[in-house]
This record gives structure tokens, sequence and C-alpha cells, in this order.
């Protein structure tokens, strides 16, 4: 989604601002641009396209000042051109402003502007806000913003100058991330510490309602209503390393190879592997509530979602506790029925997607008790959650998720012993898992090896434009999670299913030109899987099989076979899904495709 950066104090701004966008080029973007205040005024330069064209536009033309405002654009209202791209401008040209978010009611305040005599240039919502706080305006561009705010319905995370006030930036948020970077001798506003971490470590996350003013001097947090709030300064842990591509040619290739080491750094520490018990220390102040617990709910979106459908198989089977797992936007509209005994799991790589973060405040309002798991220390979701589960992947940069995706297996698995060795499972039970559990890294090592295999058989696949994927019990959510891969980056068209539910429909798509990817390691379901995979070779179907190393039966059957190591059933998923993650990547490089900035995609979804 669109991002921010801002900064006073230091110089070259320019290039200070372009060089965070960059950090910033991951979210998802269309557009670019940039303000900065100097001796003459404000300059902007802005453009359609890539932040090297607007790199481009700035080598022809330079601008640079005292402080500045740059942004990447998402487009929602209006076309992504150099015309709606941010910065914009109020009617006066001494308001420039960049925004994240949505302002619902832009029309009704655009037409109660143009009342007064205000002139729009761009079909945006943002440029609202410009006209609104010039609209205010009285000499302290603070109090123009807070006024201006108050009539504002949607979500924002806004930085803006005025002309006539040098060397001052103004950021306020109300449903959009944004923090306040204190670096040495300069200060930033960031709608991402990725932007910011070559500068500084020292932050601050701004809450809704809440606003910063930087000056070279400093900062001060205060509220839309005008009062100081006092705020805490976190100190960031992420390495700048780990924000870069390590000689890998993507983001996403680099995630994939690190998995061995993120799914290990989901459970260390957390192990008890003499009693087959899990520490979780997030969880501690509510212990009783969780024991007694008699429903989950899991909340969350896309690649979460599946994580948290493992997390069903799982703790249903383990732990006994009946499990829903829910759209985190179709949760929120309609009229979920929560009580005392539901606890509610909010699962989030980001922790900023709009969609899980209104229907987990949906969910608190309607008393339970809500948990997060989440990637991102510090961001909305963890902080309003009552407690959780930090998975510790570390910076997931690549849009389409990852390590995340296993790091979050992992940690519903941690949760399903964590429940379930105080109610059905057994001592040598969890004994036996916690120890196949630190196990893992070094099978997910032995998949990795394969790679050059999977690039061979992306070759084979690469120009096929539909894809079936079949997978039953736990690893039906790898086959959706499989073939969510394959589309968000090749925009191949994939589906996902139960094996079963193929004879209710998708089968009359088989045929030659088919290819069909089903999981067919040997779990309770072998057995079955097999015959589904008769039912695609019937019909002419091409299978390439996901199986275990000693297979030999599905081998015979399929076109293609990819081994993966035997574990337990329900520590399989975290096997499965790697081979059809390197199958998504390479088919997707070798279509010529954007891998780490797929088109139309946002790495976090900050509007509904
Ligand atoms: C994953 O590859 C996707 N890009 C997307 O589905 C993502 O998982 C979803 O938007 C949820 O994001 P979150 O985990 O940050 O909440």
């Amino acid at each position: 989604m669109c991002g921010i950066i801002a900064m006073v104090g230091r110089k070259p701004t320019a290039e200070i601002l372009v060089e965070g966008l960059k950090r910033l080029e991951y979210r998802g973007y269309d557009s670019a641009g940039i303000a900065v205040r100097n001796g003459e005024g404000l300059a902007v330069r802005k453009c359609a396209g890539k932040i090297r064209d607007l790199e481009a536009l700035l080598l022809g033309d330079p601008i640079d000042g005292e402080c500045g405002i740059a942004h990447t654009r998402w487009a929602t209202h209006g076309s992504p051109n150099a015309e709606n791209a941010h910065p914009h401008f109020s009617c006066d040209r001494k308001v420039v402003l960049v925004h994240n978010g949505i302002v619902e009611n832009y029309l009704s305040l655009r037409s109660m502007l143009e009342d007064e005599g205000h002139h729009f240039e761009t079909e945006t919502d943002t440029e609202v806000l410009a006209h609104l706080i010039e609209y205010y305006y009285e000499g302290k561009l603070e109090e123009a913003v807070q006024e201006a705010l108050k009539l504002v319905q949607g979500t924002y995370g806004i930085a803006v100058m005025h002309e006539d006030e040098p060397g001052k930036i103004v950021g306020a948020r109300n449903g959009s991330p944004l923090v306040v970077g204190l670096g040495d001798g300069e200060f930033f506003i960031a709608s991402d510490v990725a932007a910011i971490l070559s500068r500084t470590r020292q932050v601050i996350y701004l809450d809704d309602g809440e606003m910063v003013v930087i000056d070279a001097d400093g900062y001060r947090t205060l509220d839309i209503d005008n009062q100081s709030v006092d705020k805490r300064i976190h100190e960031i842990t992420w390495n700048l390393d780990q924000i870069e591509k390590g000689g890998y040619p993507h983001f996403m290739l680099k995630e994939i190879h690190e998995q061995s080491q993120t799914i290990a750094d989901t459970f260390r520490g957390r192990l008890l592997p003499e009693t087959g018990e899990v520490k979780l220390g997030g969880l501690a102040d509510f212990e009783k509530q969780l024991m007694r617990c008699k429903r989950i709910v899991i909340l969350g979106c896309g690649t979460s979602w599946h994580a948290g459908l493992v997390g069903e198989y799982m703790i249903e089977e383990y732990a006994h506790i009946p499990v829903e797992v829910e759209y985190a936007s179709e949760f929120r509209y309609r009229q979920p029925l929560l009580d005392e005994d539901t606890v509610v799991l909010a699962i989030s790589q980001s922790g900023e997607t709009v969609d899980t973060l209104q229907a987990m405040r949906e969910a608190k309002k309607r008393g339970a008790l809500v948990l997060g798991i989440t990637n991102v220390v510090g961001s909305t979701i963890a902080r309003e959650s009552d407690g959780g589960v930090y998975i510790h992947a570390g910076p997931e940069i690549g849009v389409a998720s990852t390590k995340a995706f296993t790091s979050q297996v992992t940690a519903m698995l941690l949760l399903t012993l964590y429940l379930g060795r105080h109610r059905e499972i057994s001592l040598d039970t969890g004994v036996r898992i916690v120890r196949e559990l630190m196990g893992i890294p070094s099978l997910v090592e032995r998949i990795l090896e394969q790679e050059d295999q999977i690039r061979e058989l992306a070759q084979v696949y690469a120009e096929d434009s539909n894809f079936l994927y079949l997978g039953r019990g736990y690893n039906f959510p790898i086959a959706l999670e499989g073939a969510l891969k394959l589309k968000e980056i090749s925009y191949v068209h994939a589906e996902g299913y139960p094996a079963a539910e193929m004879k209710h429909g998708p089968i009359a798509l088989i045929d030659k030109n088919m290819p069909v990817v089903v999981m067919c390691t040997q779990d309770g379901t072998y057995e079955k899987i097999k015959g589904n995979v008769q039912e695609v070779k019937a019909r002419h179907g091409r299978v390439l099989a996901l199986v275990n190393e000693d297979d030999e039966d599905i081998c015979e059957m399929a076109d293609h076979c990819l081994r993966v190591p035997a574990t337990l059933d329900l520590l399989s998923p975290l096997l499965n899904v790697i081979p059809l993650q390197l199958l998504a990547y390479h088919i997707a490089v070798l279509r010529g495709c954007e891998v780490d900035q797929p088109r139309n995609l946002a790495k976090s979804v900050t509007v509904e």
C-alpha cells in the first residue's frame, strides 16, 4: 500500500527521502512523489511508475531543501498518473501533503470546499485534506490540521508542511500506521520503520487520534484535541541486512531460503523438550481463561487465513477445542456470536491489515479475549490485542508471504501444545511433537537443496494458464496456499480445493491441458488421495505430485513427482508448502513477472 517518509534536520533531504522510498517499494505502489521546503518555497516532483522514474525526474530537474515529504501511491481514487500522485497542494500552494488511507466523506468535503471557492486539480480523495487545512490555517499548522481532521471520516496517516512555517512537518494518524523516527540531529515520520532504519533505530509508534510535530530541534507528540501525549520510545532490533537481498535476485527467494532459520526462530526458547510443553510469555496473563475456553475463532486474510486453517486442524485434533476460521472481512460485517468462553486469535504478518484489525476490534467490542499472532513488533494489531505470540520471522519484504506463513504455522503448533498439554495431549505425545518440530529446520534445508529440480519442473509448467491444487486434511490449506502463491506472482489462474471436492465440480475442467498439483504425502488421507490422482489421470489431466521420499505408488501414476521428507501429519504443512513456494517463484521468473512487487498487490493492505 502507499508509503510515507518525511524528514527534517539534515541534507541532502531529497536523496535521503528517495532512499527511504526505495525501502518502501516492497509495499506495492504505482506512482511516487516528493516535496521539499527550501529558501524559495515548496518544490514538488512526482510521476507515475517506479522510484527509478522519480529519480530520473530529479536528476533532470533537481530539488533539495531543509525538510521534505515523500510518498509512494497505490491508487484507490483516480488512476495512477503524475497528477494524482502525492504530494498534493492546496489552492494557495502553501499546504503540501502526503496521505495513506481513504477519506470516505471526500465527496461531501469537496463540494463544501468548492462552494467556498476551492478549485481541485486531481481525482483523489487526498486533495481535500490539503484544501481543508488551508481553509483552517491561521498561522499554526498543527492547529489547522486538528480542525481539518475533525471533519474527516475514514483512515489517514499524513505528513504535511506549510510554506509559511519552514522546517516544520506535522504528522497525524487514524487507522494508517505512522512511526516517528528520532535520529541524530534529524527527525522522521514514516509509514513503516523500513523507510528510516538506515538512519535511526529509535522510534515512537503513533496511535489513532495522535499527532506529531517535528522540526530540526526535536519532536512533540499531541492529540487531535491539542493535548500533549507522552509516548514510549522503542528500539528497533531488525538489522539493515534483514531488509536487503543478501545476494539473492529477489526478496521472495531470500525469504524462502531463510525458512529453516525462521521456523527455528519462532520456537526458539519456547519449547520444553523433556515435558513436551511450551512457554508463551505473551499468554501468561490469560492462562486461566485459555485453559477454560470452549471455542476459538481465528481471524485472518489471505496467507494468514490459510495458516489459521492449519491451526484449526491442529487445535481440534490435539487440544479438542472447536475452532472456526473466519475471513476477517466477513466476520466484521455479520453479527458474530461471541461469549466469555470464546477466544479470538487474529493472525497477521504485518499487524496492519485493516480487515483483520477491524474484525478484531469488533470481537473486543463484543467482550471476547483477543490474542494477536503477528510478525511486526509494535504493529497496530500487536498493540491492540490483549496478548499474543510474536512469530519472530524477521522483516518480510516480498509481497508474497512465505517465511511468515511457516512461522505462523509454527506458532499455531506452539499454541496447540500450550492448550493441549493441559487437556488432551499426553506427555509422550507432547515430547514426540516437540522433538519432531526441533528436527523440522534440517528437513526444510533438505527440501531447499532440490531447488534445481524444481526450477526444471517450472520450465515444464511455465506456459500453462490454469492449475488445480488438491490436498486433504492438514494439506488442504497447503493446496490453497500453493495456488495463491502461483496466482499472485505469476498471474496464472490457480485454484486450491479439498481433493474430494474435485468430483463435485472442478473435475469438469480436467483434460490434457490441466496441470493438477496434488499433495500426496503419507498422512491419514494417503489412500484416499491416491484415488483422487487416479481420477485425474483417467481424464488425461497432468499430475505433479508432492510425495514422501520413499513413495513409489503415486510416482508410477503421476507425470512428475517432488519428494519431501516424512514427518508427523500435523507438521507436514511446514515442509509441503516449500516446494510449492519455489515452484510458484520459478514459474513467475520464467514468465518475466516482477516477483517482489506483483501488479495490483500490496504488502500490507490498509484499506478495506
Ligand atoms: C500473501 O502472499 C498475500 N500477499 C496476502 O494474502 C496476505 O497474506 C494478506 O494480505 C494478509 O496480510 P497480513 O498477514 O499482513 O495480515
